[in-house]
């Protein structure tokens, strides 16, 4: 049977205190996942960091590194037992709206090819494929290419001509 959110998930800044609890989870959804270190460091670099709590459980997070006008995903994660719930589309809906009232005008990030899932997402939310980042990522064996998606914010018209 699949879990059943308790309660609607509410965002809220990610704390210094629960980065090992985050790294925790990371590991289970990633097979090179970021240390509790990578959280710390994003976390003291001042980049946007939140989290989505269902009834006291982190149910999600992320982190966007927030520059002039140009952000960068670095990191959307749902844990295992709550993916396919919305949570990754709502997040990722945050994020674009935080990146929004910075008056960011461009979001990139960058996605594994391998990872149908969350490409499938990142389409869907108005991101298209702008470059291919050769041996960016560790793999399994060897190297695996990352593919920058980038989306265009502001005007509507800005949102439509996302190229
Ligand atoms: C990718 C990820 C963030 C998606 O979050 P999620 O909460 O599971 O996804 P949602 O329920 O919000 O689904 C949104 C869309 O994503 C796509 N999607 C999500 N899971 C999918 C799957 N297993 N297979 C295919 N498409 C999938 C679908 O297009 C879906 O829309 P639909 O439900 O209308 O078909 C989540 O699976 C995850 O954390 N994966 C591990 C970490 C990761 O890969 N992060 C991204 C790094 S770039």
């Amino acid at each position: 049977m699949s879990a059943v959110l308790a309660q609607s998930p509410v965002l809220r800044p990610m704390r210094m205190s629960e980065v090992k609890a985050i790294a925790a989870i990371e590991r289970t959804v990633y097979s090179h996942p970021w240390t509790a270190g990578n959280f710390r460091d994003s976390l003291q670099a001042g980049y946007s960091c939140w989290v989505l709590e269902c009834a006291g459980e982190i149910v999600a997070y992320g982190v966007l590194m927030i520059g002039v006008d140009e952000a960068h995903l670095l990191n959307l994660s749902v844990a295992k037992e709550w993916q396919r719930h919305g949570l990754g589309r709502q997040l990722l809906q945050d994020f674009i709206e935080i990146a929004r009232r910075c008056d960011v005008q461009r979001i990139f990030l960058e996605v594994r090819p391998s990872n149908t899932a969350a490409r499938a997402l990142y389409r869907q939310t108005g991101f298209h494929e702008h470059a291919v980042r050769r041996s960016y990522y560790p793999a399994a064996v060897g190297r695996e290419d990352a593919i920058l998606m980038m989306r265009r914010l502001g005007g509507e018209q800005g949102e439509e001509g996302n190229r």
